[in-house]
């Protein structure tokens, strides 16, 4: 198995271009379901998570060639189901549903399971597709779900779940009649994945607000479709020009998504300039404390609350976390105070009171997020940092290590040592 191993230190300077959204290409990939032909996706970025939704396309039937631009045929869709060995080492599998529902009146796809950063169940998404008209069961661990046609109704959701809001609106768009989902996920990638539908010739309004509007169609035709840039691995990149006293301009950077993370750090002492598509980020000055309190869209992400929490390990006083949307995502806490932080968890609030510095340890990624974080405070430790079970951030960042190199950083791949640093 690999480790990534830093020798901490090292500022980081010059440019870095940002890869395509893991979260929106995920979702588009599994809107190709929808319509049969010949579907072409740009701007995929090389993850595992990304080849584990083509082996699932391909498990329907579907023949997918290329990486980063892939051709998706459709047409040849013979199964509905999406199996229990390719689920759960994927959650976003299950955004098939919809589609396949949507398309084949059926659909057979694995429940997901629980997750490191909590439960995670997907009780709004069956209900919502219930009260389009699906028949659901659950069957060995599996749902079941069947339509004659599916009917347009109006939704409101518990919870405004991202891949739920991305599933009902997969599934609406070939319903008979209007579908109305009130408190929808805002996030970027639900705007994505509408104008991906749009170009299918999907009808959808609203998306971006809590409301979102789906006139269903006969039939969707392919897209021909470039993917947004990720946020989080721009926002991860900024994290690291700023932990490392850095000077750096994230190119391919999708500026207006990132509100709150550039919020957070100028308000941690991050000089950040914003252009249109880059950002360029410098510190000079020490690292301020901060609150912050995870929250849907346009909040402060939670997929950056890890990365940001390496961030205030070393800043001049004590810093606030609470994480709001996932019950279990503090664990990158035990491993950071390996490294010489000194942080409190009570229950959904971590107290994060700085330190002048940290210290390289080997450390273990419980998660593609945890793993980012523990590489960015690798490169502002002291000494060595052994990062492993890097296999999770292989599910969501593409070439890191790589980036980081390149702006000047120590850090390498290599295999697992047994024992001892090297
Ligand atoms: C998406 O997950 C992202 N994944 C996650 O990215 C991200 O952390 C999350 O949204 C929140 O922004 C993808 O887009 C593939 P949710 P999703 O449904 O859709 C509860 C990353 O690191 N909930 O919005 O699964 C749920 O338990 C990842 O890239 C229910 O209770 O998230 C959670 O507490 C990880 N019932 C909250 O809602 C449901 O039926 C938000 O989950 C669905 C969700």
């Amino acid at each position: 198995m690999d480790c990534i191993v830093i020798e901490g230190g090292k500022q980081l300077n010059g440019e870095v271009r940002v890869s395509g959204s893991k979260n929106a290409a995920l979702c588009i990939m599994a809107a190709t379901v929808l319509a049969p032909g010949y579907h072409t996706i740009a701007g995929l970025p090389m993850l595992r998570d990304i080849t584990t939704m083509r082996r699932i396309l391909e498990h329907l039937g579907a023949l997918v060639n290329g990486t980063d631009q892939m051709c998706i045929q459709t047409e040849t869709l013979t199964g509905v189901e999406a199996p229990y060995d390719l689920v759960r080492t994927m959650r976003a599998s299950f955004l098939v549903l919809g589609p396949l529902l949507a398309r084949f009146g059926r659909a057979r796809v694995s429940l997901p399971g629980g997750c490191a950063i909590g439960v995670r169940p997907v009780d709004i998404h069956l209900k919502a597709l219930a009260a389009l008209g699906a028949d659901i069961a659950i069957e060995q661990g599996y749902v079941v779900a069947t339509c004659k046609k599916l009917r347009g109704t109006t939704i409101l959701l518990d919870a405004p779940t991202v891949g739920g809001t991305e599933n009902i609106m997969m599934a609406a768009c070939l319903a008979d009649g209007t579908t109305v989902i009130q408190n929808a996920a805002r996030e970027p990638e639900i705007v994505e994945l509408a104008n991906a539908l749009r170009m299918m010739g999907a009808e959808i309004q609203g998306d971006g607000t809590h409301t979102i509007v789906i006139h269903g169609v006969r039939e969707l035709r392919p897209m021909n479709y470039t993917v947004m840039p990720d946020r989080v691995e721009a926002g991860t990149l900024m994290i690291a020009a700023g932990i490392t006293a850095g000077d750096v301009i994230i190119t391919n950077c999708p500026v207006h998504t990132l509100t709150a993370t550039i919020e957070k750090l100028s308000e941690a002492g991050c000089s950040v300039e914003v252009g249109d598509s880059r950002v360029r980020v410098t510190r000079r000055g020490a690292l301020h404390p901060v609150e912050i309190t995870t929250a849907p869209y346009p909040g402060f992400p939670t997929d950056m609350q890890a990365q940001i929490m390496a961030l205030l390990t070393l800043a001049e006083g004590t810093s606030l976390i609470r994480e709001t949307i996932f019950e279990n995502r503090f664990i990158h806490v035990a491993e950071l105070d390996r490294m010489g932080a000194r942080i409190k968890v009570e229950r959904d609030l971590a107290i994060v009171m700085g330190v002048p510095y940290l210290t390289g340890a080997r450390v273990m990624a419980t998660d593609l997020r945890a793993s980012a974080s523990l590489i960015l405070a690798g490169l502002a430790a002291q000494g060595t940092t052994v990062v492993s079970r890097v296999y999770h951030l292989d599910r969501g960042y593409d070439g890191l290590e790589k980036k980081l190199q390149h702006l000047g950083a120590s850090i390498w791949r290599q295999k697992e040592p047994a024992q001892g640093l090297h």
